[in-house]
């Protein structure tokens, strides 16, 4: 699960889920990879503790944005980091897993492009073969995406819908 700033919001669902579920059956890992500005804004720090001790959660270190003294680190930097990606890649390749992103589509897009690249690093896959495992995840359902900030774009869409019938009727007029 990969759910920078108020992305995590679905995830917190799953561990969730998952801690009800094992008390009737052994269930698979869960791992959050998760980013915000400063170590201030790690919402549910204290949720996911609780789940990380319970061995319901597997957190991966935080990726700080504007941390003062901390180099700045979005997710899809520590999903590049070589034991990260390693533990990815074995939970999604070896082990068939599925991969969540939630939050803004800029991000989404540099997330699925990194996971790519993790393919090729661990996988030693070429970025035709990378791209081939990716769109398989895709059409497994096995990569699943909530993305948002994507209204200005389908306002451009709709307002050019607009400009086009307005131009429509003018010309019949
Ligand atoms: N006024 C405030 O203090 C405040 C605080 C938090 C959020 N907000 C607003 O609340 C809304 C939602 O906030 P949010 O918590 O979901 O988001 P957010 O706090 O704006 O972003 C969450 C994390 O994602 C990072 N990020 C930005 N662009 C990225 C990219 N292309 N790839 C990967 N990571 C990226 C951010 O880094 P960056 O530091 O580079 O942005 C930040 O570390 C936004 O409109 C935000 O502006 C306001």
């Amino acid at each position: 699960m990969v759910g920078p700033g108020t992305g995590i919001a679905p995830f917190r669902s799953f561990w969730q889920e998952k801690l009800a579920m094992s008390k009737k059956e052994p269930q698979g890992e869960l791992l959050l990879l998760f980013g915000c500005r400063t170590k201030e804004m790690d919402l549910y720090h204290d949720e996911k503790e609780y789940m990380r001790r319970k061995e319901i959660l597997t957190l991966l270190p935080l990726a700080l944005s504007r941390e003062p003294k901390i180099k700045k680190s979005y997710v899809q930097d520590r999903l590049l980091e070589n034991d990260h990606a390693q533990h990815v890649f074995d939970l999604i390749v070896r082990k068939r897993g599925h991969f969540y992103v939630c939050g803004d589509c800029t991000m989404a897009e540099a997330v699925s492009k990194v996971l790519r690249t993790v393919f090729q690093n661990i996988g030693h896959m070429t970025p035709e073969e990378a791209d081939e495992y990716f769109l398989h995840m895709q059409d497994d359902g096995r990569y699943h995406e909530d993305i948002f900030g994507i209204t200005l774009r389908a306002a451009e869409v709709h307002s050019k819908t607009h400009e086009s019938a307005k131009t429509q009727i003018e010309q019949q007029n």
